[in-house]
């Protein structure tokens, strides 16, 4: 049975109970009504819920594809979700609980946290960075990555931060993308027991970044990490955060922002080699992600929200950062594994510091489930409330296993949809009024309009298509870095002559009673345990090796990771196939991209089967990687080489 087929059969439904209901934010439908008739209405008074400095004139200009919100407005983000807390009672509140991997622990509350932001946008003023200047961040999963996120906020510095996973080729990319002044980095960081050597990363990728004027050194306090030789520092352009910050001021006013002043710039994969740096702005961005956090996760301030992404990605940075900082929260932040040292680590963390509200990602929730209940059976979980899931497809026996083993039946699941796109939560349940069902990601969140459409625009009551969003929405990107035209052909050139839809790159379903199940990516974007991996850049890290002359990279589907890489390559003359050389290419694509993306299965080939116009057949290979049964083949050029592709490919299993 497919994924479909398993899908269309899930008939179980999960009511809040009377009792969340009760005290939840939202418990009835007046919310997706009202937003339903006047989207812009409903933005307009979750915008007023932040501190502008001077208010906005027009709430939406739509200029189809441009968006513009809140025009004429002026505020400023690290205000937003640091300084507005320091005057009541939310002073002392914790902002951060933050544990290391190695076990050390600290606490910042919001009045230690307006301190250490101040510093830090000091310190890169130092540094020489102004308003519009770009800031990349390569860290480890430390408070100061927030802080110097915040810092940027508040001198108007644009930040890219890039995944402490990516390689130093990944890193250098990126920088000169986007022409970065400084890059924040760490010494180093934790990672099941040992240490990722960011700086090193840093200066390999640094030998190619002209940009790069200066680097903040932050020292991750542990023996050998913390030693100061650990990381080398390059005189005049290297400075160790702790030392800079005894010398600069300790305040610093925050830069009035225009509502669409750049705020960040993040990369994501596409399906080109190139990934694509996605802008988003202040204002509408930082009204989509304050809305949403406290919305869908019914977010409350006597709360503790764990969000276990990774600030590299957008989870981090909506829902571990701007969105429940907006809210004066209090947010747990893990530096490192969820089985270090032990298979229990994340429910010891609930436990400790009594979480309420979790949020993680459906490849971990398998991994748990794989692990088995005993870990999680360990520890006092009576404090969750609220579970969430992001990032891919949540099949209904995770989700079943979500539900009895972590909320023990008790707490609603909101499977929430979105993109790096689109800046925040776009479908969603809310846990106080829908019934949820094992895999769905239900309906759009309030001011949200997403539809299926068939390939002529047609709407799809029911059935499969592809999905749309019909309306802008504060959050959503703006354009792509360096490339405005790219931003008009990926996202809204899908229909013709219909530059008002946007479109995700995601097949979805709808349900007799309206609810969507999103099916996944249609186009050649891989999600391998929640992250995104163009097939394009993968192809173009294995044609680098000398010994490769071609490749093809296809996802097929993996009981953990959702989706694991196949690589199809055929070598270069005077190159043969063995078992060395296909750890030795696996090896170099993790080396180039990042261990993210190193495929789980390479398969030599004499030829790779293509079209008469010379088109790589990726169905073809999907089929091979998964053990199917091939499909048409009346299209190859050649047709056998597909038939002996599948023989070889089953003799390597
Ligand atoms: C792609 C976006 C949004 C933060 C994490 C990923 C897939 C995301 C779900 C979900 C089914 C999902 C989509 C989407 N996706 N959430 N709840 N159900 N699929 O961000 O790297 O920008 O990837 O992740 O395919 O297009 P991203």
């Amino acid at each position: 049975m497919n994924d479909i087929d398993v899908l269309l059969q899930e008939t179980r439904s999960f009511p809040p109970s009377a009792e969340f209901k009760a005290k939840a934010h939202v418990h009835d439908s007046r919310l997706h009504d009202d937003a339903g008739m006047a989207p812009h209405a409903f933005w307009a008074r979750e915008a007023a819920t932040l501190d502008w400095m001077k208010p906005w004139e027009t709430v939406c200009e739509w200029t189809p594809p441009r968006a513009k919100w809140f025009t004429g407005g002026t505020l400023n983000v690290s205000v937003n979700c640091v300084d507005r807390h320091i005057h009541g009672p939310r002073r002392n509140k914790a902002a951060l609980i933050w544990e290391g991997e190695p076990g050390d622990r600290r606490t910042w509350t919001y009045w230690d946290l307006y301190r250490e932001v101040n510093l830090a946008a000091n310190m890169l003023k130092r540094l020489g960075v102004t308003k519009g200047d770009r800031v990349a961040i390569y860290m480890p999963m430390i408070v100061e990555s927030v802080i110097a996120m915040l810092a940027c906020a508040r001198i108007g510095a644009i930040h890219t931060v890039v995944f402490g996973g990516f390689s130093p080729d990944s890193l250098r990319d990126r920088i000169n993308d986007c022409g970065c002044k400084v890059l924040i980095t760490a010494d180093g960081g934790y990672r099941r027991g040992q240490t990722v050597p960011l700086k090193r990363n840093a200066d390999e990728a640094l030998k190619e970044c002209p940009t790069i004027e200066h680097v903040l050194v932050v020292m991750r306090r542990r023996s050998g990490v913390g030693d100061e030789t650990f990381a080398e520092m390059q005189e005049g352009r290297d400075h160790w955060w702790h030392r800079l910050k005894r010398q600069v001021p300790k305040y610093c006013e925050p830069e009035e922002m225009d509502a669409e002043d750049v705020l960040f710039i993040l990369y994501t994969s596409g399906t080109t080699g190139k990934p694509k740096g996605i802008v988003h702005t202040t204002g509408g961005y930082l009204t989509g992600a304050a809305a949403t956090t406290k919305y869908v996760f019914d977010l409350k301030d006597e709360d503790v929200y764990w969000c276990t992404a990774d600030i590299g990605w957008i989870t981090g940075h909506t829902y571990l950062t701007y969105g429940p900082l907006a809210n004066g929260a209090t947010c747990v932040m893990y530096e490192g594994a969820p089985d270090w040292p032990d298979k229990d680590r994340f429910w010891q963390i609930c436990e400790r510091y009594g979480v309420t509200v979790f949020y993680t990602a459906p490849t971990a929730i398998r991994a748990f489930m794989k692990w088995g209940a005993p870990f999680v059976e360990k520890h006092d979980l009576s404090q969750l409330r609220v579970l969430g899931s992001v990032g891919e497809p949540i099949n209904p026996e995770a989700w079943m296993w979500y539900h009895k083993v972590i909320g023990k039946e008790r707490c609603p699941i909101v499977d929430t949809w979105w993109q790096t796109e689109t800046g925040s939560i776009m479908i969603t349940p809310l846990p106080g009024v829908t019934s949820t069902k094992p895999g769905s990601a239900t309906t759009p969140f309030p001011g949200i309009k997403a539809t299926l459409l068939d390939s002529q625009a047609n709407e799809i009551a029911v059935g499969g298509g592809l999905l749309a969003i019909t309306h802008p929405w504060p959050s959503m990107l703006r354009t792509i870095w360096g490339d405005d035209q790219r931003y008009v052909d990926t996202y809204f050139s899908k229909w013709e002559g219909r530059p008002d839809l946007y479109f995700p790159g995601d097949g979805a379903k709808r349900d007799d009673d309206g609810f969507l199940w999103i099916l996944g990516r249609v186009d050649d974007v891989l999600n391998v345990a929640g992250h995104r991996i163009g097939t394009m850049e993968v192809e173009s890290a294995l044609v680098d090796h000398p010994a490769v002359a071609e490749a093809a990279v296809v996802g097929k589907s993996h009981d953990l990771k959702g989706q694991a890489i196949a690589a199809f390559v055929t070598l270069r003359a005077g190159f043969t196939q063995s078992g060395s050389l296909r750890d030795e290419l696996r090896e170099h694509v993790a080396l180039k991209i990042g261990a993210l993306a190193r495929p789980d299965d390479i398969l030599f080939s004499a030829d790779l089967p293509k079209t008469r116009s010379g088109k790589i057949m990726r169905r073809l290979l999907r089929d091979i990687a998964e053990g199917r049964a091939l499909g048409d083949t009346t299209t190859l050029a050649d047709p056998s080489v597909v038939a002996s592709l599948k023989d070889q490919y089953e003799a390597q299993e």
